[in-house]
């Protein structure tokens, strides 16, 4: 019988011990949604919140992804409209150009399977799913080059499946534009 004392001991310790841990992760949790809340607001980094979708089918036959309508188009409000294919293994245009200092909306799918989209340093960073138009919009601040991984495994090639994107001086994009209907950097 002289252990009673010590047993209502251990479970007094016991009980202390999983408030504290439990205190540990209602923490992390309150830190977790914190984050998410966060980046939301500030990156502006959030789920799209409409879904448009297209044929994989027929994207090169007909409507808005046929190959004469890809790459930079200038929209009369003055911003542009960037339009990309992703397949196996590469991105159309391989070269996109936009304007700084320019609202650039980008609108993007997949002829076959599921790709990255991702451009480094912008919080552009989503999945291209054959059937689904992903849209975004951004504005880049400055000339810059900036790489456009694949970042979802593809297959076999994944990993050589890069595109890059060219901003350039709003009056050099201007001057270009004048000539052409369609642009992109590829030579
Ligand atoms: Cu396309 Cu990985």
């Amino acid at each position: 019988m002289s252990q009673a004392p010590h047993s209502h001991e251990s479970a007094d310790v016991a009980a202390r011990v999983e408030r504290r841990w439990a205190i540990v992760v209602i923490g992390l949790m309150c830190l977790l949604i914190a984050m998410v809340i966060f980046t939301g607001l500030h990156w502006a980094m959030m789920p799209p919140s409409r879904v448009e979708t297209v044929d994989p089918l027929s994207l090169h036959i007909s409507g808005e992804f046929v190959e004469s309508n890809l790459g930079t188009a200038t929209e009369s409000d003055g911003s542009v409209t960037v339009r990309i294919v992703a397949q196996q293994y590469s991105f159309t245009p391989q070269c996109i150009l936009v304007p700084a200092n320019t609202p650039v909306t980008f609108r993007a799918t997949s002829a076959d399977v599921v790709h990255g989209f991702l451009i480094t340093h912008t919080n552009i960073n989503s999945m291209l799913e054959p059937g689904d138009i992903s849209t975004f919009r951004t504005t880049f601040e400055q000339p810059d080059d900036h790489l456009m991984p694949c970042h979802e495994f593809c297959g076999v090639g994944h990993e050589g499946m890069w595109a890059h994107v060219k901003v350039i001086d709003h009056d050099a994009y201007t001057r270009m534009a004048a000539n052409t209907r369609r642009l992109s950097c590829v030579q």
